[in-house]
């Protein structure tokens, strides 16, 4: 499919999950992380989001980022923000994403609390040179027509010494593009790791529940997309990633 039509098909399912989940039963848009290695205590109320949150978890902890000002860019339903800010101790938590439909959501749902939703391009961030200590972005970039300015956006909102924590899948064959647009971009490479075996373990522990809000809310003519969309075990998605047409990668960057 091309790019731009991908772009409009993908806008129009976040709306439709906008639409569809009245009791804010999807907070979380990302294909997750599965790992021996991690095993974190959660809130009851967050153990039904658990692969999701270890991705943001895995993700976040590329760097201590307790005491500090965090910026998510690509936010979507809050959810992975808002556990950073329960979890980890920031300072001050700040998501922003396109979609107008997921920030109305996000200011909603998390009204209260101390994170701050603002609906905004990636590649147009409106905030001053220098606010943040660390940049977040999850499952998101890939959406981006131009990553190349995101990154500068990025570094530019970013203090000095700050980062960028930034987890992502790409077709195999575009994962050394994405090398290349960060080697050109003005940032240091502190760690890049390829995460796509924990997607795969994820998406696999992930599915009997995945399989259950689906058959519950999307209409029988539209799941098999949905499924598509989660990843789901035998979906096509999540056959790409078993077989490496698509790659999951996480990097930490530095300014
Ligand atoms: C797969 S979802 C991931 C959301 C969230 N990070 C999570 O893991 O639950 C991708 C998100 O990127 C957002 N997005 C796409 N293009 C964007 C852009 N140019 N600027 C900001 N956000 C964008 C979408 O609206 C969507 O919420």
């Amino acid at each position: 499919m091309k790019d731009a039509l991908k772009n409009i098909f993908f806008k129009i399912w976040y709306w439709y999950i906008s639409t569809i989940d009245k009791n804010a039963e999807i907070i979380f848009m990302n294909y997750g992380y599965s790992s021996k290695s991690i095993k974190i205590e959660l809130d009851k109320e967050d153990v039904p989001n658990r692969y999701s949150i270890q991705l943001y978890h895995h993700t976040a902890t590329g760097v201590d980022v307790k005491g500090k000002d965090i910026l998510e860019v690509g936010c979507g339903r809050g959810g992975g923000l808002s556990y950073v800010n329960r979890y980890l101790s920031p300072k001050n938590v700040t998501g922003v994403d396109l979609n107008k439909k997921a920030i109305q959501f996000c200011n909603k749902h998390y009204k209260g609390t101390n994170n701050i939703f603002v609906q905004a391009d990636a590649q147009k961030l409106p905030f001053a040179d220098n606010s943040f200590d660390v940049v977040l972005n999850v499952e998101s970039s890939h959406r981006y027509p131009d990553v190349d300015v995101f990154l500068n956006e990025v570094y530019r909102v970013l203090k000095p010494d700050g980062v960028l924590l930034l987890t992502d899948f790409r077709q195999k064959k575009d994962i050394e593009l994405l090398d290349r647009q960060i080697k050109i971009s003005l940032f240091e490479f502190l760690k890049k790791e390829n995460i796509t075996n924990e997607v795969v373990e994820a998406l696999t522990f992930a599915t009997p529940d995945r399989k259950v809000l689906i058959e519950k809310m999307v209409p029988s003519f539209l799941q098999d997309l949905a499924h598509n969309f989660a990843a789901t075990e035998g979906s096509t998605t999540y056959k790409r990633f078993v077989n490496r047409y698509f790659e999951y990668v996480n990097y930490v960057l530095i300014k």
